[in-house]
């Protein structure tokens, strides 16, 4: 961890610190700050800014100003006189405070905990994330915890990310980890049982304890009787004793603390954003009480599926625990390149990747694991990579540039993502195609002006998707001329845009470019000159090169200081009309 004082900076758990509060901080925000502090000192300039946040892609420059506002809020920052960010004009920006290295392992260890030979802390264990890649601070973290679990402070984890991003790999390494000391039982949630079979995923899990060990059977047997007759199980007292009694959590917890006695018991409960809200208030039962118990409860969490975000249960339950500090997250980041080339490796089970397969992989994954992976599968599905026979040994070889792969979206990823699309109302589709339209970023005037609506409505809308949806996060606001403002949201996943956009038809793709191009022409009245690049973008995806050319001419020819630039545009969309 960095820190600057009196804020730590946890890129663990994506948030930041000040003293023993957490203050959450929206994902591109803390992008920023993590940016900025891990280059403390030097002038960040706009586009590497742009760059590291969304590498590859055009996003308006303004969305940062943004961005910046709202961590100056945090940190109780003055532009004028900046304690932390101080801004370039037309540059860019600095962190200026001074940044140590603060060794939250040091603080964990201070708290207390038994000695525990958890693999990868002991020494001589070896590394139990040997299957898995840069997940090395996430691991670490889960040791200490287990550690400070087994000497009976118990604890609550919740390992959250996107769909894909390693949340069970990481879960099944640790407790692969965890070897003869401690148990562990799993309990899967499904989707579309939360609201049908109460404690899902609990009974689960008790059925794998009592068909592992005597010892549970006996503690529920005694303890929590009604909880073994629901496992289809009684004990010696028979079922008329049991089926008097309903399930309580309170026996439940006491139960599992009795049989945590000795031994590290972890539960883990898998993708519990699908849990009952039994089941959930277990979780938080077992977080809240305080007796010494050597249980750990491990929870995976992925995105929001279909129900509002913030009026969910589990969102609501998680922020209480974490503002008491009953629980803790760990929120799963990309994989960085380096660790892509790791995964890479593994996956092609060759020591060299060949060269440029790293950085395309990692580019049009976003770090994702899961969608690396695919992205692999697809380059060789499509005979892009082939082994070949190399000195007496077989490697996996790109036969063509990378870019002729560029744009392609691998079919199982398409039909992830479609079906997805698919369980959106027909309102919401077309605002999120008309967003795609945008590219990464989208304001809601541009979606207002391809779909010829409401402004406010559009806004309204997005709104909702953006606490709905998993891959659709809300950016911050755009300030445009004329003291106008507009909100702004983000695909946090580029592949989400790409198939919503290739979905559409081209006429209709053509249809919405001509109007957002045309809307920001009005916007940008008498300044033209300033969005010329994007106007014209947006005439050259409608196919009406003559229009693209006339704003890059009109720009370039009004003493704009990149007129250079603009001219050679215009030129290059020249070639293309023959003219
Ligand atoms: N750190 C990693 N190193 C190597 N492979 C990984 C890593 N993380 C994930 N994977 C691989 O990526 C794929 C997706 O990972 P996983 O199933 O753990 O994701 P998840 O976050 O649990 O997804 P979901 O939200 O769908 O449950 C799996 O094939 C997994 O083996
Ligand atoms: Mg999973």
């Amino acid at each position: 961890m960095k820190q600057f004082a009196p804020f730590r900076l946890d890129t663990t758990n994506e948030c930041l610190w000040r003293d023993s509060t957490q203050i959450a901080l929206p994902p591109r925000i803390f992008g920023v700050l993590r940016y900025l502090v891990q280059n403390a000192g030097r002038l960040i300039t706009h586009d590497e800014l742009l760059d590291a946040l969304w590498p590859e892609t055009y996003v308006q420059p303004q969305v940062l100003r943004t961005y910046v506002l709202e961590l100056r809020k945090v940190l109780g920052d003055d532009a004028a006189q900046p304690r932390f960010i101080q801004t370039i004009p037309k540059r860019g920006y600095c962190f200026v405070a001074a940044v140590t290295r603060y060794d939250a392992d040091a603080e964990a260890a201070s708290v207390g905990g038994a000695a525990l030979d958890i693999a990868g802390n002991g020494a001589g264990s070896g590394n139990n994330s040997r299957g898995i890649v840069g997940r090395d601070e996430e691991m670490a973290r889960l040791r200490t915890l287990a550690e400070m679990a087994a000497g009976g402070q118990r604890c609550v984890v919740f390992v959250t990310g996107e769909a894909g991003i390693g949340k069970t790999a990481l879960v099944d390494s640790f407790c692969k980890g965890l070897g003869a000391t401690g148990v562990v039982a799993r309990g899967q949630s499904v989707e579309g049982f939360g609201g049908k079979e109460e404690y899902y995923p609990v009974t689960e899990a008790l059925g794998q304890l009592c068909a592992a060990e005597e010892k549970p059977f006996r503690v529920l047997e005694k303890m929590a009787p009604a909880w073994l007759a629901a496992l289809g199980r009684q004990g010696e007292n028979g079922a008329a004793a049991v089926t008097m009694r309903e399930r309580t959590p309170g026996d439940l917890c006491s139960a599992l603390e009795h049989i945590a006695e000795e031994k590290l018991l972890v539960l883990v409960f898998e993708d519990v954003h699908w849990a009952d809200d039994s089941t959930l208030n277990l979780i938080s039962a077992v977080a809240r009480r305080r007796t010494p118990a050597r249980l750990m409860v491990v929870a995976t969490c992925g995105p929001g599926h279909g129900c509002a975000a913030g009026e969910r249960p589990l969102k609501k339950m998680k922020q209480n625990l974490l503002i008491r500090r009953q629980c803790v997250e760990l929120a799963l980041t990309p994989l960085t390149r380096t660790a892509m080339s790791a995964l890479l490796t593994r996956e092609l089970e060759q020591e060299m990747v060949p060269a440029g397969l790293t950085g395309f992989v990692h580019q049009h994954s976003e770090g994702n694991p899961l969608f690396a992976i695919a992205i692999l599968e697809h380059l060789m599905a499509r005979r892009f990579l082939v082994r070949e026979e190399r000195a007496g040994a077989r490697r996996w070889q790109p036969v063509g540039a990378f870019e002729e792969m560029e744009g392609e979206v691998p079919e199982r990823l398409a039909q992830m993502i479609e079906l997805e699309i698919e369980g959106l109302s027909e309102e919401e589709k077309r605002i999120l195609g008309a967003g795609s339209a945008m590219g990464i970023a989208f304001p809601a005037w541009a979606v207002a002006a391809a779909l010829e609506e409401d402004a406010v409505h559009i806004e309204e809308a997005c709104d909702g998707l953006s606490r709905r949806l998993h891959f659709v996060e809300r950016g911050g606001e755009d300030e445009l001329p004329g003291g106008m403002r507009s909100e702004f949201y983000v695909f946090v996943h580029g592949l989400y845009r790409e198939v919503l956009y290739r979905r559409q038809s081209a006429a209709r793709r053509a249809a919405w470019h001509t109007r957002i191009a045309k809307r920001l022409g009005e916007i940008f009245a008498g300044r033209e000159a300033t969005v010329a690049r994007e106007i014209a973008m947006h005439y050259e995806a409608a196919g009406d090169w003559q229009r693209a050319i006339d704003a890059l001419r009109s720009a370039a020819g009004n003493g704009n200081g990149g007129a250079a630039g603009l001219m050679e545009d215009a030129l290059r969309l020249a070639e293309k009309l023959g003219c």
